[in-house]
């Protein structure tokens, strides 16, 4: 399993802590090159988070008959607006699939998440990690950090004081 993230400090979180076999840092430039290194016979699943760059490398690297989970497109929330679609062409060639995905589609599944997802974290089967901002007026901030990148992990901002980020899954930094 092949992930990108930002950063060195980040890829070596990715792999290390998250158990994934290669990460690729995106901003490290060569992002094409990288991503067929890590994946020679090409990519038949691609989870998309990001869109942007990071999508146009994995899409130019898609299998004949690939699939495509369309979750997010964080390239485009930065207030610069949408940038233009990509080329769609090759998924035509590669008679790949794309779907969206939507968390509120499971919602009816949420108490069996929150029961098997405890567990797992129980167990250490499960990482997580969370970046903390402290208090309303911050929320900006915490905001901004997810499209420059700047949290590590699950970026959370903290409105009640009495809940300590020292908290179980409250951590901030690597
Ligand atoms: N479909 C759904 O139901 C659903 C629900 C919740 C969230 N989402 C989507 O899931 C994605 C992640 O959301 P999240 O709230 O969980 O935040 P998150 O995981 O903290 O993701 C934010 C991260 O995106 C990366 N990023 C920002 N700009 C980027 C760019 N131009 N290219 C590549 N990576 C970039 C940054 O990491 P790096 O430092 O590694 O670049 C940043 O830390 C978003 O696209 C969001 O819309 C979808």
């Amino acid at each position: 399993m092949v992930g990108i993230a930002g950063g060195p400090d980040k890829c070596r979180f990715v792999r290390d802590e998250l158990g994934f076999d290669v990460c690729i840092d995106y901003k490290a430039g060569n992002l094409q090159a990288a991503l067929r290194d890590a994946c020679p016979q090409g990519v038949d699943v691609y989870y998309e988070n990001v869109g942007g760059e990071v999508q146009k490398a994995a899409f130019a690297d898609l299998n004949d008959f690939a699939r495509v989970a369309l979750c997010g497109q964080v390239a485009q929330y930065s207030g610069e607006g949408e940038a233009p679609g990509p080329n769609l062409m090759g998924l035509v060639l590669k008679r790949a699939t794309v779907r969206g995905f939507l968390a509120m589609d499971h919602m009816q599944r949420h108490a069996e998440f929150i029961r098997d997802a405890s567990r797992w974290y129980a167990e250490g089967r499960l990482r997580h990690h969370a970046t903390v901002t402290q208090g309303l007026s911050h929320i900006h901030e915490a905001i901004n950090s997810l499209v420059t990148g700047r949290n590590i992990g699950k970026q959370l901002c903290q409105v009640d004081d009495e809940r300590s980020p020292g908290a179980p899954g409250y951590t901030t930094g690597l």
